[in-house]
């Protein structure tokens, strides 16, 4: 990875692995582009285009111009939006997926594309969900992820496109929040605690799914593009978790902060059904034994820096 192309920068992910990245391989090596503009850093601390991935003419013109090696793909609808919109989800997610395959095949590339525990549905075994089992999604996100899975595959074997990718939890983060997820509510109870000391949940009590930090998702997609080639076995993509929660875990951690902090219960339908069709938890030991992925946060470790930054972020812009 020496110079690298992301999509969909302005992003949940988007947003922290480009300053990571701008760190670690310098600001000018990393070529942020999302569909819009905003105030970010991202925008102003190293190169910024316009990119609507739809548009392969316009990805092929940016990557070939900044002579990228590597191209990170990140732009994508996330579930809840995905299954309200399917044919748009169809056409961004998978429409942008081929090309930034294809630029990244025609350039030579190195690739990067999350997958999702979406990737899995209701016939998956739900607990310690293996690397390798059933993979029957009942929504469109999760349709698109399974076959994003394979067509990485494919540019593998058929092209030799060096592709990589890892089935992400949810991804808790206090910088950008993420938008129209099934998992969201996990990082939207900590703005309610600090904001409002309550929190009201559309998932149920009970219901568990996979979660990460952030440092460690952003540190194990470095990790697993550094990793060498010859170790991997598995390609697209690896189980990675960090934790298995359910609602009342969130709380009752936050709690030990916020003594007074409140959960209510509105189930939304939709995203219960989503949540319901997911693994539990499941298992990264491909990851582990592969390329030594690791995660540094727990829960509690987690919601101890969650609450202090986001509070630090929230008083700064004024919305505590
Ligand atoms: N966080 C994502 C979502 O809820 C799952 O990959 O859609």
């Amino acid at each position: 990875m020496k110079k690298i192309l992301v999509t969909g920068s302005l992003g949940q992910i988007g947003s922290e692995l480009v300053m990571k990245m701008r760190d670690s391989y310098g600001a000018d090596n990393v070529i942020a582009t999302d569909i819009r503009k905003s105030e970010s850093d991202v925008v102003h601390s190293g190169p910024f285009e316009i990119l609507d991935v739809t548009d392969e003419k316009a990805m092929f013109e940016i990557a070939k111009r900044h002579q990228v090696d590597t191209v990170v793909h990140l732009a994508a609808l996330l579930s809840a939006t995905a299954e309200a919109r399917p044919l748009l989800a169809w056409n961004l997610n998978m429409g942008g997926l081929i090309n930034a395959l294809e630029v990244a095949r025609e350039l030579r590339c190195q690739f990067f594309t999350p997958s999702s525990i979406g990737a899995f549905g209701p016939a998956t075994p739900k607990d310690r969900t293996p690397q390798e089992t059933i993979q029957r999604p009942t929504t469109m996100y999760g349709v698109n992820k399974v076959s994003g899975e394979l067509l990485c595959d494919y540019y593998y074997h058929k092209f030799g496109v060096d592709t990589r990718g890892l089935r992400f939890p949810g991804l808790i983060s206090c910088i950008t929040p993420p938008g129209g997820g099934t998992t969201d509510y996990a990082v939207e109870i900590y703005y309610e605690a600090i904001k409002q000391g309550e929190y009201t949940s559309y998932i149920a009590k009970g219901t568990y799914m996979d979660m990460m930090y952030m440092p460690d998702a952003l540190n194990a997609i470095i990790a697993l593009m550094e990793a060498d080639a010859s170790k991997l076995k598995h390609r697209n993509a690896f189980n990675v978790t960090a934790m298995s929660l359910e609602p009342e875990q969130l709380a009752s951690e936050i709690r030990k902060h916020i003594p007074n902090f409140k959960m209510h219960y509105n189930v939304d339908p939709a995203r219960q059904a989503i949540a319901e069709s997911w693994p539990n938890s499941i298992d990264a030991t491909a990851a582990i034994e592969e390329w030594g992925f690791k995660a540094e946060y727990n829960l509690e470790k987690m919601t101890q820096e969650m609450l202090v930054k986001l509070g630090q972020n929230l008083s700064l812009t004024g919305a505590k």
